[in-house]
């Protein structure tokens, strides 16, 4: 088992669990993405995907890649996951601890919210072996740090530590690493106290193609203000004043 999952209510932990190939993502790990996304694109909950052993992933599965041709590329195999892993509909957060290179640090692009550990490590060396980043860096990188650094990081294969992480957006905090999962939940927690429709339309609006905006949220906000928990949750706001 590559991918440990541990489920509750409001959340799932997905660690990376292949310690003795610094969790490098293999079919084996690809197809425990798309059952994991099956379930929660079924009954969505907010995703924590985290590496064990001090490494979030260390790359694709190097030995696969090897011995993969054009029609493999064609397939995807990785994108497809980590595309799927980007449109669940609750948020996913990812909590970086070590190496994220590769195809790891794609997995981390895919996430709504990255944080990382002080050991963070991460980029993209794949043209160092002669293979481009194809499974989302390239059209993801831009969007989180601009198009300046993500030519940078992709063009020359320099990896950023936590702190040249943290400063270029790439994580939006740092945490001691035997503090990271912690912190990694209480952003779920954060989460689990709104109203999960309104998350989830939240997030899809913010995934929304430009030209659907603004007419999308007018969408979306017309059934949250239909909803039930809306009424519910504006009028105790509105009672618990009033009683004040
Ligand atoms: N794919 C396949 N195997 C990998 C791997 C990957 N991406 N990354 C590490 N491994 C394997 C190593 O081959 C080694 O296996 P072995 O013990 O059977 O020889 C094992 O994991 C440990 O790796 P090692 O290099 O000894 O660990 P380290 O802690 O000294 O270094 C890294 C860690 C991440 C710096 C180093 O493993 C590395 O550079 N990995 C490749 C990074 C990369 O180019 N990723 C992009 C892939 S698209």
């Amino acid at each position: 088992m590559t991918l440990r999952v541990e489920k509750q209510s409001d959340r799932i932990v997905a660690t990376l669990d292949r310690p003795e190939k610094r969790n490098a993502i293999d079919a084996h790990t690809i197809d425990a993405l798309h059952a994991l996304c099956a379930e929660l694109e079924e009954a969505p909950r907010t995703l924590i995907v985290t590496g064990g052993g001090g490494v979030f992933a260390a790359g694709a599965d190097i030995a696969e890649l090897r011995d993969r041709y054009a029609a493999d590329a064609r397939r995807g195999i990785n994108a497809t996951a980590f595309i799927r892993v980007r449109e669940l509909p609750m948020p996913v957060i990812a909590a970086i601890d070590g190496y994220a290179l590769g195809g790891g640090a794609e997995l981390a692009y895919a996430a709504d919210i990255r944080i990382g550990s002080q050991g963070l490590r991460i980029g993209n060396p794949e043209p160092g072996l002669g293979i481009m980043a194809a499974a989302g860096a390239t059209w993801r990188l831009p969007q989180i740090v601009g198009d300046a650094r993500a030519c940078e990081l992709l063009l020359t294969g320099r990896i950023l530590d936590a702190e040249e992480a943290l400063a270029w957006g790439l994580v939006s905090s740092l945490h001691p690493a035997d503090e990271l999962l912690a912190a990694a939940h209480s952003i779920a927690d954060r989460i689990a106290a709104s109203d999960p429709l309104a998350v989830q339309h939240t997030k899809r609006a913010l995934r929304a193609r430009p030209e659907d905006h603004p007419a999308i949220e007018f969408e979306l906000q017309a059934e949250l203000f239909e909803s039930p928990e809306k009424l519910r949750r504006m009028t105790d706001f509105l009672e618990r004043r009033a009683h004040r």
